[in-house]
């Protein structure tokens, strides 16, 4: 499965560099290679005891002196006792003691409970355990480290409330202690960190509202707290949180209304309320968020689907917006919308809409994805669709459109040269997006980091559309869902649908086709990937009903029934699997644009990550 990955490899070196590169500029410590002092060696030792597993390249077995500094991961510094150093000191006499200021153990295969001796480092600021199988409590000794500048526990099997002596950590810049199993409230400590400026606590278990004093972290540029539990209504005090680039609150049990004071948050980049509670419009000054570029509010309660438009078109630099699975029962507005000149997606799934495409979506010329499906929209299918030029991803079902498919479709730009599928990326604003298939976020498994990823596609299936299939659709070389099902569609299956050389799925079923199956359809490489087998048939009602070849054509009346051929021919191709790795529960993305996609689009991140970093301390 072609998943990308929800963070950055890289980044927790990025971080230690960036760290070191900070170190060294404040002119405090210098990094010569002094040995370690014996408090922190027995410290060091201490917690590697605790581990199941060992340290690779500590050098444990020896009980005698060992030079602490040198081991990977241990960072020391030079602290002159004097009280004010003198840094080019000739006067020898002057002491100096060598301390652990920094430890990345970052991604190493750890395993174990966090120790209490890590708390004797008590000159530690730097402190990366992520990316390891710490399980167990976090020791409240750990928040004696009032120094800790950087605290990073992501990434592990952490488990119990996160410990109020968070409130000492006075230092801290950067606290992480995402995709963990946390649970309770997340304390509401947060009144001295008054330096701290990213927070995530993603992907955990935490409870109840939003802790109250993080109103008073007037550094914070980043607070990610995806997917938890949390509920009450979002009543930060954003008047005063005035550097927040990104907030994440999606994935929670938040309710009440979209708070108006966002508006003061002029630097933000990334909104994501989704999956939510939340009601009401989307308030007027939100059209003050001029750097807004993405914005997520699919699956809550808004209303009022004109008004948030007209309110949101004025966000000029608005890249992504989702708005799927709201303003129930809705009319689609028509006009009084200019249009949005950067959105390249937009998703507005599953509202119950009424009205048809409306015109002023012509005007949004950088769209990569469209997803209107699951309304009740009527009409033609506009043929000014096949003009856009990055246009990859169509996903028209579940509505109630009538007429031919526009030929147009067929030259598509993206789909049939792949330019924009190789080039384009978004990845400077990932975060987690669901996969949303007929009207539901389908399940955890089908979560990207940019709508950059997400597959081409052209999904027509459930409407009335009629007419017959082009062969026109064999230009769409990069196509990689084709989904006509529950149409009208007449005429035979043209041979040179066999051209749509990366496709992965196409289903054709309930449909008025006739004819036979080209037996060229057979040698498209997608179909190895399938499983085709009787049993299909069995479980094509089940519930996420993804098509096989056999069943792809299958409800046609005129069609010869020649599909069992038709599938022992693919059946002996194919790279049978009998445990089912590629059948119908999961599917399966690849594809060489989309990893060349991936790397390519890392790229900015750690650009833009630097800068942050850069940014932030340089000044320090
Ligand atoms: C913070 O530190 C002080 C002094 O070390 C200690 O007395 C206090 O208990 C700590 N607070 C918490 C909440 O741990
Ligand atoms: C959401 O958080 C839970 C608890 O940590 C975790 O098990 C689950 O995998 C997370 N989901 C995603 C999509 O990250
Ligand atoms: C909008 O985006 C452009 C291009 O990315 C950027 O140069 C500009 O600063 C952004 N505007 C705001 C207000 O953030
Ligand atoms: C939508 O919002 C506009 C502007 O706030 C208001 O005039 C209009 O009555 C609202 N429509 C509905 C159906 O609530």
């Amino acid at each position: 499965m072609r998943k990308a990955p929800s963070t950055c490899p890289y980044y927790d070196s990025i971080l230690l560099l960036l760290f070191l590169f900070y170190m060294q500029n404040t002119g405090a410590y210098s990094f010569h290679s002094h040995s370690c002092n014996p408090n922190d060696l027995g410290a060091l030792y201490g917690f590697s005891r605790s581990l199941v597993t060992q340290i690779h390249d500590w050098p444990l077995a020896d009980a005698s002196y060992t030079n602490c500094c040198s081991w990977p991961g241990v960072y020391c510094a030079l602290f002159s006792s004097s009280p004010i150093s003198s840094s080019s000191s000739s006067n020898s006499s002057v002491l100096s003691v060598t301390r652990v200021v920094g430890l990345d153990l970052s991604g190493k295969g750890l395993e174990g409970v966090l120790s209490t001796s890590l708390a004797v480092l008590d000159k530690l600021s730097f402190l990366d355990l992520s990316y390891n199988s710490f399980r167990g409590p976090i020791p409240p000794e750990l928040f004696h480290l009032k120094l800790l500048k950087v605290l990073d526990l992501g990434r592990n099997r952490l488990s119990g409330e996160l410990p109020l002596g968070i409130a000492n950590l006075t230092s801290l810049h950067h606290l992480d202690v995402s995709d963990n199993r946390f649970t309770g409230n997340i304390p509401d400590v947060f009144h001295g960190l008054q330096n701290l400026e990213v927070f995530s606590a993603k992907s955990n278990g935490f409870v109840g509202r939003l802790p109250a004093s993080l109103s008073l972290c007037s550094m914070l540029t980043s607070l990610d707290l995806w997917n938890n539990s949390l509920d009450g209504s979002i009543d930060l005090d954003f008047g005063r949180l005035v550097r927040l680039t990104t907030l994440n609150l999606g994935y929670n049990r938040l309710q009440g209304l979209i708070p108006e004071v966002f508006f003061s948050c002029k630097a933000l980049n990334l909104l994501n309320l989704s999956l939510n509670k939340l009601s009401g419009q989307v308030p007027k000054k939100f059209s003050n968020l001029r750097s807004l570029s993405y914005l997520n509010l699919n699956g809550n309660s808004l209303s009022n689907i004109s008004d948030a438009l007209q309110v949101l078109q004025e966000c000029h630099n608005l890249t992504v917006l989702g708005l799927t699975q709201n303003f129930q029962g809705e009319e689609m507005p028509g006009h009084g919308i200019r249009g949005f000149p950067n959105l390249r997606s937009l998703t507005v799934g599953n509202c119950g809409l009424t009205g048809s495409i409306p015109s002023w979506l012509r005007n949004c010329r950088e769209l990569r994805g469209v997803d209107v499906s699951s309304n009740h929209l009527s009409g033609e299918i506009p043929s000014w669709f096949g003009g856009f030029d990055h246009l990859f991803r169509l996903i028209l079902s579940n509505n109630s459109f009538y007429g031919e498919i526009p030929v147009s479709l067929t030259e598509l730009k993206s789909l049939t040269s792949g330019v924009t599928l190789l080039q384009d990326d978004d990845s400077s604003s990932e975060t987690p997006l669901f996969y949303w298939y007929r009207g539901k976020p389908i399940d955890e498994a089908f979560i990207y980091n940019s709508y950059t990823h997400f597959p081409p596609a052209l999904d027509l299936s459930h409407n009335r559309l009629n007419g017959s299939i082009w062969k026109e659709f064999g230009n769409l070389k990069y196509l990689h869902l084709l989904d006509l099902s529950w149409n009208n569609f007449s005429g035979s299956i043209p041979e040179q649908l066999s051209s749509m050389v990366n496709l992965e799925r196409l289903d054709l079923s309930y449909n008025d086709l006739s004819g036979s199956i080209p037996s060229s359809l057979a040698r498209l490489t997608f179909m190895s990937f399938f499983q085709c087998s009787l049993q299909s048939f069995a479980r094509s009602n089940s519930k996420w009903r993804w098509s096989f070849p056999c069943s792809s054509f299958e409800r046609n009346p005129g069609l010869y029934s020649n599909f069992m051929l038709f599938c022992n021919s693919t059946l002996s191709a194919a790279n049978h699997k009998e445990d089912d790795d590629y059948g119908e529960d999961k599917f399966v993305f690849f594809g060489v644009p989309f990893a060349v996609g991936l790397i390519v689009g890392s790229l900015p991140t750690l650009y833009l990550l630097m800068c942050w970093w850069d940014q932030n301390y340089e000044y320090d």
